[in-house]
């Protein structure tokens, strides 16, 4: 079976999302190897109104028929964080992008969550963004818990990248982060200690350049800027291109041959000075260690996931 291949059935998910550069990724693996009932977007690495046009704009250059909601402008608690240190002011930053010519399809994304969460069989809430939404659907309407499959995230980590501790997407917003692990929901977890295996080489951009269309030379062009700004932030050699993060969350569904993971009891620190927004992973090797809680995704085969990409943007590229 060729590595791009998923895995039998392909999973139903919905994707909550801070598009940002690597959350275009996932879109585009996500509606080539899912059953991708809807995108919802969140405030992160940018504010609310600029990923939600971002994420229209994906849409558009996919030429998919998903709907977007938009959703929460801010965290549970404080004030909303960004992260255009990385991902620019717009939140996408790096190529000349096409003005979305699809409208939104609704602006209260949390009640479109909990309406498919009850209307769609063996739904898997896909978060790479803030938890939110999340969050707030598991508030709102505590039932669904049990009705879906489960939440594969990106997220958290054994170290972090805004702090040393806390990852941005945990840390923009611990509360709903907290939620989320304390929810009983089967969580999968993609957290830095497996998305900095995934990274934008020189060679992996140049390749999806080649794909030739234009959605391959936005893509390219938006991971050169992406990686440039990995390469500010990091010391030389650390990491050969950005990290490709979010796709992870989805291929975890989609491909799950391509990962080694581990069962781990995981808890969302919301209080400490040094750590608020850690996810702490209990790690210890004791017969009394806590019940795991989390599927924690511990490596990935790199040049299969992407192979996955490539072809999935070479799926989504219009013939000449
Ligand atoms: O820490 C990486 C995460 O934060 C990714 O989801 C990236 O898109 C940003 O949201
Ligand atoms: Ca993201």
């Amino acid at each position: 079976m060729p590595e791009t291949a998923s895995t039998g059935a392909r999973p139903t998910i919905l994707l909550d999302c801070d598009p940002g550069h690597d959350d275009a990724i996932a879109i585009v693996v996500a509606a080539r190897h899912t059953e991708l009932v809807g995108i919802t977007t969140v405030a992160g690495n940018a504010p609310l109104d600029s990923t939600t046009h971002n994420a229209l704009v994906i849409r558009d250059l996919l030429g998919v028929d998903v709907p977007i909601h938009s959703g929460a402008a801010g965290p549970l608690v404080g004030e909303p964080k960004f992260a255009g240190h990385i991902h620019g002011e717009s939140g996408l930053d790096g190529a000349d992008l096409p003005t979305p010519s699809t409208p939104l399809d609704g602006t209260d994304a949390v009640n479109f969550i909990i309406d498919m969460c009850r209307s769609t069989q063996e739904l898997w809430l896909v978060p790479i963004g803030p938890l939110t939404n999340i969050a707030l659907a598991l508030r709102t309407a505590p039932d669904i818990a049990h009705r879906i499959a489960g939440i594969s995230l990106m997220g958290g980590g054994t170290f972090g990248n805004r702090s040393s501790t806390a990852e941005f997407n945990i840390w923009a917003d611990p509360e709903a982060a907290h939620v989320v692990f304390s929810s009983g929901v089967r969580i999968v977890m993609a957290g830095l200690d497996v998305t900095h295996q995934f990274t934008a080489t020189p060679d992996r951009i140049a390749a999806i350049r080649s794909t030739g269309g234009l959605l391959g030379t936005t893509l390219a062009d938006l991971l050169t800027f992406f990686s440039a700004k990995y390469g500010e932030l990091h010391d030389d050699g650390a990491l050969i291109g950005g990290a490709i993060h979010d796709p992870l969350a989805v291929m975890a569904l989609s491909h799950p041959h391509l990962f080694e993971r581990v069962a781990r009891h995981v808890v969302v620190e919301t209080r400490g000075e040094y750590t608020r927004g850690m996810t702490v992973i209990d790690q210890r090797k004791v017969t009394g260690r806590q019940t795991p809680n989390c599927e924690v995704l511990t490596s990935v085969d790199a040049a299969a996931a992407f192979d996955v990409v490539l072809e999935a943007i070479t799926h989504f590229t219009a013939p000449d």
